[in-house]
């Protein structure tokens, strides 16, 4: 068996064709291929259209596509390239709302660009290629340490209930959610885990089942209106979910679903915990109000993945893609400096300032 941790890298640069290579996530599990892009336009669509998914491998993807993007730039004095830098950044910044993650990376990178403003065009250009490549090292160091921390909340034989694709693929490696079940495999935890289906896009069906599969995990594929029966029935001991987007306050954005979850969670006396990246955290929204949710189109319900349209012509479909997970409901905030708990004001606030 070959785990996916292993042998996939699902964002990668290739330097010599001034390419992204990105694995196409619409196309799992039926097939493995990867996409070679090069113009902005072309990474701005694989964004859009969840090519390339989950909050920080599209931090990463930007990360790498304005990089080589602003390496395209004829401009010669650096108010010309920062110009063609703003115009390439608001582009790629439009292409998905939710997951701060995309912002992070692209005010890194224009971060990076700043402080090398007195070098020279080409010194400026290597700059921003090392900043990209940085921030998918770190990525995979970050991801590996969430997962040693949440493992410390999990016993051996758990049942793990999670939702969407936090996974590998989703990251640089081994993903937030998944993380500890990755590490955990590798001490013999002998974890079960019950993928959500997840409805509209299917990627707990596609692309958690997919990758746990792969890896030799025990993994259990459910309809997303199942989740209260497993929990009944006593098979889950932990929801493990990612996230987009977590307000100051520990409000948590993360795939439409994980807030059903929650409440489920909260009923059955199941510990929800969330798995973020600190750059996930968006110390600037003061509550999950504050978070735009991405509204995606209505035929991803009406007739996605059916030979026939399974709803009538014409039917009014609403197809939010995130919803947010009150605090109140969140045993744990799981970040690569720690764990949070509640009052999470204080405790994410705490982990951040450490960050930096
Ligand atoms: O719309 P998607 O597939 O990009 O949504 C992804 C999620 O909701 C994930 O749970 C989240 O980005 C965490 S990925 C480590």
């Amino acid at each position: 068996m070959t785990s996916p941790v292993e042998t996939i890298q699902s964002v990668q640069l290739n330097e010599q064709e001034d390419e992204l290579i990105l694995l196409d996530q619409t196309l799992l599990p039926n097939k493995k291929a990867y996409l070679h892009l090069s113009t902005i336009k072309e990474i701005w669509d694989a964004i859009y259209h969840l090519k390339v998914r989950g909050a920080p491998a599209i931090g990463i993807a930007a990360a790498y596509g304005i990089y080589l993007e602003t390496k395209k730039s004829k401009a010669v004095t650096f108010p010309e390239l920062y110009d063609d830098f703003q115009k390439n950044k608001q582009y790629l910044a439009s292409s998905r709302p939710t997951a701060v993650n995309l912002f992070w990376a692209l005010n890194r990178m224009e971060e990076c660009l700043q402080k090398v403003a007195e070098k020279s065009i080409t010194e400026i250009k290597n700059a921003l290629k090392e900043e990209a490549e940085k921030i998918r090292i770190e990525d995979e160091i970050v991801c590996r340490s969430i997962g040693e921390h949440a493992l410390t909340l999990l016993k051996p034989g758990f049942g793990i209930l999670t939702h969407c694709n936090a996974g590998t693929i989703a990251t640089a490696k081994y993903g937030t959610a998944l993380a500890p079940v990755y590490l955990g495999k590798e001490k013999g935890y002998d974890f079960k885990v019950f993928a959500d289906e997840t409805r509209p896009l299917l990627q707990g069906a596609r692309l958690t089942a997919w990758e746990l599969q792969e890896a030799g995990v025990d993994v259990t594929l459910i309809c997303d209106n199942m989740a209260s029966l497993v929990m009944k029935e006593g098979k889950v001991q932990a929801v493990l979910v990612g996230c987009d987007r977590v307000a100051a306050n520990g409000d948590t954005a993360n795939k439409i679903g994980t807030s059903g979850l929650a409440i489920l969670a909260k009923y059955y006396r199941v510990p929800f915990y969330v798995c973020a990246p600190l750059s996930t955290v968006d110390i600037e929204c003061e509550t999950g109000d504050d978070i735009p949710i991405e509204i995606r189109n209505p035929e991803e319900i009406t007739k996605a993945w059916y030979e026939k349209p399974m709803a009538p012509e014409n039917v009014k479909a609403y197809n939010p893609a995130f919803d947010v997970t009150d605090h109140e409901l969140i045993t744990g905030i799981v970040t690569e400096k720690g764990i949070a708990y509640p009052p999470y004001r204080d405790s994410l606030l705490n982990l951040v300032t450490k960050e930096r």
